[in-house]
């Protein structure tokens, strides 16, 4: 029984050896040390050996099947480490390989315009607020003393939403100005906000009419507000945007919720207020303003014997277009990348 050991160690060594991939050396294990194998098959015939025998004999088999065990260790460490590298050859990466960059977006014009106008009435102390792009025409017009019947109406023609229980009553903002009053059902002076927001009108598009567009409100009410709060907010904010050295000028203009209503227009940035092509006269306009009409004031509970405020409107596309010399209000909503590309 002890030749037999040797033989089957011998015999399983070679084949180890010969065995060349992880199938085969599994095959060994089986037809080895597996529990029908040759080396168990001659342990389970121990028993029947004469007592006297047993021990040296089992021992000798313990050698055996330590040693093939052993073998097979090495051999599926070698299997392991050839995977391995295999996987790693599969996987190269090859770093000398030049990047690919990735496309970076950047702002919209009139976001970026949008960005500063808000922030220079932040440092001011204007607070930011939201308000609906889809208005009830209360908001819109009446609450801004402009009644049905109103031909002030005729400036803001807009898009009507169908609705069945109000008829005509929905429709999308032709201005900020519907916040003013959204904003002071809120909260008691002082008010100190500007609203920004997207505005819609039922216009012919051409280079200077598009029937969407952006605007920032703005209003301001308190005890012993006056027009001289209202130059002195409108100018710095425009020497801010435009340059130190602007002149401001206000003119009367009509918007039935301000009394007295004004046009501001500051001295042309580019040819310092003589006249070019761009302003013709040396003045460009950019927003219209005024006083808070007192009727607007009691209609949302504030006393108008006791407070006062201004509000304006700046129509955030004009600014960029003045700004950056932009020909065409249509290019903003063009996604022209050619034309957006150009604002980094
Ligand atoms: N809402 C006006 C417009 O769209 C602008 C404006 C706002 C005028 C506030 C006066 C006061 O033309």
């Amino acid at each position: 029984m002890i030749d037999q050991l040797a033989e089957i160690k011998a015999r399983a060594l070679k084949d180890l050896a010969a065995a060349d991939d992880a199938e085969a050396t599994e095959a060994w294990r089986v037809a080895y040390l597996g529990k029908k194998g040759q080396l168990t098959t001659v342990l389970r015939q121990l028993g029947a050996l004469p007592p006297a025998e047993r021990p040296l004999v089992g021992q000798k088999a313990n050698e055996v099947k330590v040693a093939l065990e052993l073998a097979l260790a090495a051999r599926l460490e070698v299997e392991r480490r050839v995977a391995l590298r295999r996987a790693a050859e599969a996987e190269r990466v090859d770093v000398t390989l030049p990047g690919r960059q990735p496309s970076l977006g950047q702002v919209h014009p009139t976001t970026r315009v949008l960005k500063e106008v808000l922030d220079s009435f932040a440092a001011m102390g204007f607070q930011v607020a939201e308000g609906p792009d889809v208005e009830w025409d209360y908001y819109n017009f009446e609450a801004l003393n402009i009644p049905k019947d109103h031909p002030a109406r005729d400036m803001w023609d807009t898009f009507y939403v169908q609705s069945k229980g109000r008829p005509g009553e929905i429709l999308l903002r032709t201005h900020t100005s519907p916040n003013q009053v959204r904003v002071m059902e809120k909260v008691r002076p002082p008010v100190r906000v500007v609203v920004p927001g997207r505005v819609y009108r039922y216009e012919a598009t051409d280079a200077t009419h598009e029937s969407e567009f952006f605007q920032v409100e703005g209003l301001a009410v308190d005890k012993n507000v006056t027009m001289a709060d209202l130059k002195g907010v409108l100018s710095a904010f425009a020497r801010e945007m435009f340059g130190a050295e602007r002149k401001v000028r206000f003119r009367c203009d009509y918007f039935p919720f301000v009394e007295p209503g004004v046009e501001m227009a500051i001295s042309c940035f580019q040819c310092g207020g003589v006249g070019c092509r761009l302003c013709g006269n040396g003045w460009l306009e950019i927003m219209g303003a005024g006083m808070v009409h007192p009727k607007v004031l009691a209609g949302v509970g504030y006393d108008p014997s006791v407070y006062s405020g201004f509000a304006f409107g700046i129509g955030v596309e004009r600014i960029a277009i003045l700004k950056y010399g932009i020909d065409d209000i249509r290019l903003f909503y063009a996604n022209d990348l050619r034309f957006l590309r150009q604002f980094k």
